[in-house]
């Protein structure tokens, strides 16, 4: 019999998927810390061709890998479908036709096994990497970065995130993208950004950061605009354009965390999501981190990004709390998180 007690639980194993966007993913995490395997299929290589995710494709390329990336995870956690205590999948916010896959697959299996199926927010899952390291310690301070995000938060306790400030318009992972473009390169923009920054020598045209006027929030709009502005002026060196760009990003994260950390000054600091596989901006908050005395936690680059592990290990909590995805419960596009009437 699988195990649906409400409670801590040893040995559970959870099966986390994720679709939201371009990755298909899955993993086997045992006790909301302890990864068996994990797989992921990217159709980044083939959205590249289009300069960015067509959803389409995105659907397409999840219905095609969802079957295989889930019978590899399983074989190489030497895990049967009869060993699973519950289900976790990413029920947004994403992309529709991609959350579709994961949560239809993910349903349909957890009905066929009878097993719970617990619909996870990917924001908060990004979080949950770092539950993959060491337990999280609260109250802390947690900065989310990626390719549709850029939020901070007061991290209360598990479950338990109350939203300090977000972006008014760009993400981060969308300034590194749309700054790549304006260099003529492909999707995803972030890595390419970082290598040719780490080419600069000069190292001394600046891009400016948006005032936030003392609030907790981030905008980064302004940052594509002066990087088209700034690369027309100095066609010839790219590389010093793409540290400008990186640089300004890391600044105005920079800012903003410390200023957050002065109203709410807790021993830890959490990073996740894409961009913070970013070297410069986890040198960065390690530097922080030693001028304030806090401990900063970054999961390792491969669990930044996407993936399914980040899922199982926000699922576990999510199984002990007793939170199951209803009977007419399905995806949710826009799915806000931490902030008030959550
Ligand atoms: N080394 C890097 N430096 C900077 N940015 C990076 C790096 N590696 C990845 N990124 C950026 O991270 C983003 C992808 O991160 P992630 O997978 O967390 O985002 P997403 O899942 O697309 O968005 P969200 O989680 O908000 O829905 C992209 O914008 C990519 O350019
Ligand atoms: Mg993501």
């Amino acid at each position: 019999m699988p195990n649906t007690a409400v409670g801590g639980g040893r040995n559970t194993k959870i099966l986390g998927i994720e679709s939201s966007c371009d990755e298909t993913a899955a993993a086997v995490v045992e006790d909301g810390s302890r990864l068996l395997a994990t797989s992921l299929l990217s159709s980044a290589a083939i959205q590249a061709q289009y300069g960015g995710v067509v959803p389409e494709v995105a659907a397409r390329e999840h219905a095609m890998a969802i079957l295989p990336v889930v019978d590899w995870v399983l074989r190489e956690a030497k895990v049967g479908l009869g060993d699973l205590d519950a289900i976790a999948v990413t029920q947004g916010p994403g992309l529709l036709g991609s959350l579709l896959v994961g949560v239809t697959f993910a349903r349909t299996l957890g009905s066929a096994l009878h097993l719970p199926v617990i619909g996870v927010h990917h924001l908060e899952a990004h979080l949950y990497a770092n539950a993959l390291e060491e337990p999280i310690r609260f109250p802390s301070l947690a900065l989310l970065v990626s390719g549709g995000h850029t939020s901070l938060f007061l991290w209360e306790g598990h479950l338990a995130l109350r939203q300090l400030g977000q972006t008014q318009d760009d993400a981060a992972g969308e300034a590194f993208d749309k700054g790549a473009r304006i260099l003529h390169m492909t999707y995803p923009g972030g890595p390419q950004i970082e290598k040719l920054a780490g080419l600069a020598q000069r190292k001394n045209l600046r891009l400016p950061v948006a005032d936030m006027h003392g609030r907790l929030d981030f905008s980064f709009s302004g940052v594509k605009t002066a990087t088209q502005a700034l690369y027309d002026k100095h066609i010839q060196e790219p590389e010093e354009v793409a540290y400008a760009l990186q640089d300004a990003v890391v600044r105005a994260l920079i800012a903003t965390v410390r200023r957050a950390w002065q109203q709410h000054p807790v021993k830890d600091l959490y990073l996740a999501g894409g961009v913070t596989a970013n070297g410069a901006i986890r040198e960065a908050f390690a530097h922080l981190g030693d001028s304030l005395g806090i401990s900063i936690h970054i999961p390792p680059v491969s669990y930044c990004t996407d993936n399914a592990a980040m899922v199982a290990a926000l699922g576990y909590y999510k199984w002990q709390a007793g939170d199951r995805m209803g009977p007419f419960e399905g995806p949710k596009v826009l799915f806000p998180l931490g902030q008030e009437g959550d």
